[in-house]
């Protein structure tokens, strides 16, 4: 087999002609990752045409080109946004040291594994979201959906790079087990899980896209602090990818919103089987998947209280998100008020770092439910989408399985067991919402369920033929 010309396929600012080793080492995953796309990345649409953005470069204005690619043809690159000049550690012990441009020896394993952790989880998603595209409300969603799974693929590169490039044999044992670990697997699951939770319908992809790929952001903001400056710098422009993943949910979520009022007018009623009759999804049901998504993803940032992440931040390895933003970088003298079943315990602040993560991430998807409500405000309605309280559903930390509602109040394991479904959908439910999956392909046509998109995609109308399915 003739040897794939990475520097003319795998658009790349690393130098990768430079260093014929690691360009060696990515030849031989290559194909491999393209097995695996093709065996487990989205069925039956490989030859269809998709209007995609491809990276490629990171200039801040015009990082990307748009264009119809066929997705096994999707040029996958490598991209590092540009170092900053003497960089210093920002955070941390061994803060205002020089970044360091190798990994230390005895933070190797460290690093490594919260690599593959973040690499883990790009094909996961994909996997997840595989069958989806069967069911796409129009061929403006299906393209999103494609674009955030050809993105995740680009993740899993830019991590897989990292692992060939700095970690030399586990770092490429560890690549090809993250194509050979498989979401939902019985015997080899994706290492988190919320990203073993199958994503069979598409109310369940807006949530996905934007409570967990949100959850993805802040981990890349926090490893973008990173004294490891190659990761930094990868994380850094994966964040510029990121912001579209969580558009499509945020936006998506919003259509869904903007779909059911329209309904709710129509027919004069908040009755939720009278708007179910008429194919919308009714209000409390939205919130039922959101009560669902948002607490699945709250558990990704770890228990409350966690002596790892507490070495991690005071070795460099893993900041806060938008470090900067904070006064005290080393926090050895900080306290953090911790709230348990058991009452607030005061907690060195080192140790609750994955809690104020979550803290600041669920700060973050407030900004959508002020949006959506304000949407049913103006529509006249009284009721409000929250979201749920960060004790609901846990199934890590402090709060593991007590039964706190929604609203944050514990109840009697009895009586959560009873309400549990008046808090996260149903098997009901979940047959509802599947049978308004039908597949919408006519340019510009919408399910019924789902509002239009205010605009198209690049600047394109809305009714522009984004997927060209092959016949
Ligand atoms: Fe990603
Ligand atoms: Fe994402």
């Amino acid at each position: 087999m003739a040897s794939i010309n990475y520097t003319d396929k795998i658009p790349n600012n690393v130098n990768l002609a430079n260093d014929r080793a690691l360009q060696r080492a990515l030849e031989h995953w290559q194909p491999h990752f393209l097995d695996w796309w093709k065996g487990m990345g989205p069925t039956d649409f490989q030859t269809s045409e998709v209007y995609l953005r491809t990276a490629t470069s990171v200039d801040a204005d015009g990082w990307a080109t748009y264009g119809a690619v066929k997705m096994p043809d999707y040029r996958w690159g490598i991209f590092l946004a540009d170092p900053v000049a003497e960089r210093k550690i920002g955070f941390g012990d061994n803060m205002g040291q020089d970044a360091w441009q190798q990994v230390p020896g005895e933070f190797r394993s460290t690093l490594r594994r919260l690599i593959v952790t973040q690499g883990d989880t790009e094909p996961a998603s994909v996997e997840q979201q595989r069958l989806l595209g069967h069911t796409c409300p129009s061929l403006y969603d299906l393209r999103n959906l494609f674009q955030v799974n050809v993105e995740e693929g680009r993740h899993l590169w830019a991590m897989v790079y990292l692992l060939h490039a700095y970690f030399g044999r586990d770092g490429r044992e560890e690549a090809e087990e993250l194509l050979a670990r498989h979401s939902g697997d019985a015997d080899k699951p994706r290492i988190l899980k919320t990203f073993n939770e199958p994503i069979s319908d598409w109310l369940s992809f807006f949530c996905f896209t934007y409570f967990t790929d949100r959850d993805g952001k802040y981990q890349l903001k926090s490893l973008a602090e990173s004294a490891f400056d190659p990761l930094s710098r990868t994380c850094r422009f994966m964040l510029t990818e990121e912001a579209h993943h969580m558009f499509v949910g945020e936006t998506g979520i919003g259509r869904v919103v903007k779909r059911t009022l329209e309904v709710m007018k129509e027919l004069g009623t908040e009755d939720p089987a009278r708007i179910r009759a008429a194919g919308a999804v009714d209000l409390p049901l939205l919130q039922k998947y959101l009560n669902f998504w948002c607490s699945s993803s709250l558990d990704l940032f770890g228990s409350e209280i966690s002596s790892n992440s507490a070495s991690n931040f005071a070795n460099g390895l893993k900041g806060r998100p938008d470090e900067t933003q904070y006064e005290d970088h080393v926090l050895r003298a900080a306290q953090f008020k911790l709230e348990t079943p058991k009452g607030v315990e005061d907690v060195p602040m080192l140790n609750a770092l994955n809690e104020v993560m979550r803290e600041s991430y669920l700060k973050d998807c407030e900004i959508g439910l002020k949006r959506w409500n304000r949407a049913i405000e103006r529509a006249g309605y009284a009721f409000r989408l929250a979201l749920p309280s960060p004790h609901f559903r846990r199934s890590i930390g402090a709060w593991v399985d007590a039964p706190v509602t929604p609203e944050g109040k514990m109840v009697s394991r009895e009586e959560y067991d009873k309400r549990v479904h008046e808090w996260i959908p149903s098997a009901e439910d979940r047959a509802f919402v599947r049978s308004l999956m039908q597949r919408v392909v006519e340019p510009g046509k919408m399910a019924g369920w789902v509002a239009p998109p205010e605009r198209g995609i690049n600047n394109l109308p809305v009714d522009y033929e984004y997927v060209k399915l092959a016949a």
